[in-house]
């Protein structure tokens, strides 16, 4: 089978430096680029970082473009959830020594789609800014792309949808909440879209523990002790470490890893304490029907078989000498 290919859009940030590294070491996938966007940080710092991430695997071939520095019509909130200084858990890897694109990330992701009608995976990881952007300017690109592949929301589908817009109010997903104006452009875009929430993120037993540390680093190379020292910046401040954006990649590789249900879904953009909610109708033909299009909302993972996924791959990421941490 030919290799998916995959645009990750994407706002490093700790997990979504590993899911990076899990795209890189993953055979089904062929990155055709990297777009960022202002979310976990400013789109400067998530831009500079995909860099480095990519930097550090020696993958300097894949191109980077930078997008949206804030959200359509708000100001970028600050993350209460802190990535680090830097974003990547203090780790402070050395300055990229490449340039970005010279396209804007919306630019960037209508011209590959165009140039690979019904072929790209597109994988979100981050506020959904540059896809409503895109679609804004190229009102054909959901039917340009394949599937759409994000993380973002909480859908009610299990007990552990809890909100990590943290501060802000009970019931929002940070991805979302950040930019709730894109987020309603992309789920009301009749793309073919699979939504990976913070219910199925959540779940406990696909939390990443310390066992499953123990076992990522009984192989040693540069990439096992990166993943090692930004997780730790989770772990040891006593927070459980989630692997958000990670799970849009292994989605990406392979479905079967998850079950969905579709469901109509819609965001909310006024309410003082759910602005940034997904609006989730559970019944077939109530709230809504026809006119709205469905998604298919992920309710469950097969935790062991992406945990083993993500160990064993990204054990195996071999980074150039070029690449390797200077
Ligand atoms: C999302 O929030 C961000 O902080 C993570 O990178 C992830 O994309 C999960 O809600
Ligand atoms: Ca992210």
């Amino acid at each position: 089978m030919p290799a998916k290919k995959i645009i990750l859009d994407c706002d490093p940030g700790i997990d979504d430096a590993l899911a990076i590294l899990l795209a890189l070491a993953s055979p089904e996938l062929e990155i055709i680029g990297i777009t960022t966007v202002s979310g976990n940080l400013h789109v400067d710092k998530t831009s500079k970082n995909a860099l480095k991430v990519l930097e550090l695997a020696g993958a300097n071939h894949i191109a980077v473009a930078k997008g949206a520095a804030k959200p359509l019509l708000r100001p970028l909130p600050k993350d209460p959830f802190s990535h680090g200084e830097d974003g990547l858990g203090n780790t402070f890897l050395p300055e990229p020594r490449r340039s970005l694109s010279r396209l804007h990330a919306a630019d960037f992701i209508i011209q590959r789609a165009e140039e690979n009608k019904g072929e790209i995976f597109l994988v979100s990881t981050a506020p959904l800014t540059n896809i409503a952007l895109a679609i804004l300017k190229e009102p054909n690109l959901p039917k340009w792309i394949k599937k759409h592949i994000l993380i973002g929301g909480i859908y009610g589908v299990t007990p552990y949808g809890y909100a990590n817009a943290t501060g802000l109010s009970p019931v929002l997903e940070w991805n979302i909440c950040v930019d709730p104006e894109a987020a309603k452009i992309v789920f009301n875009s009749g793309m073919d879209i699979i939504a990976i929430g913070n219910d199925v993120t959540t779940i406990p037993s696909a939390e990443f523990k310390l066992e499953h540390l123990r076992r990522l680093t009984s192989i040693k190379t540069p990439i096992t002790k990166f993943a090692e020292k930004i997780i730790r910046y989770i772990i040891d401040r006593g927070f459980p470490m989630h692997l958000h954006d990670p799970m849009a990649i292994a989605a990406a590789v392979d479905e079967s890893l998850f079950k969905f249900v579709r469901l109509r879904v819609d965001i909310e953009i006024h309410g003082t304490l759910t602005c940034g909610q997904t609006v989730t109708e559970h019944r077939k033909r109530f709230a809504w029907g026809e006119e709205k299009p469905e998604i298919s909302v992920a309710y469950d993972i097969d935790a062991k078989r992406f945990l083993d996924l993500f160990i064993v791959r990204i054990q195996s990421l071999k980074p150039s000498e070029e690449g390797m941490i200077r």
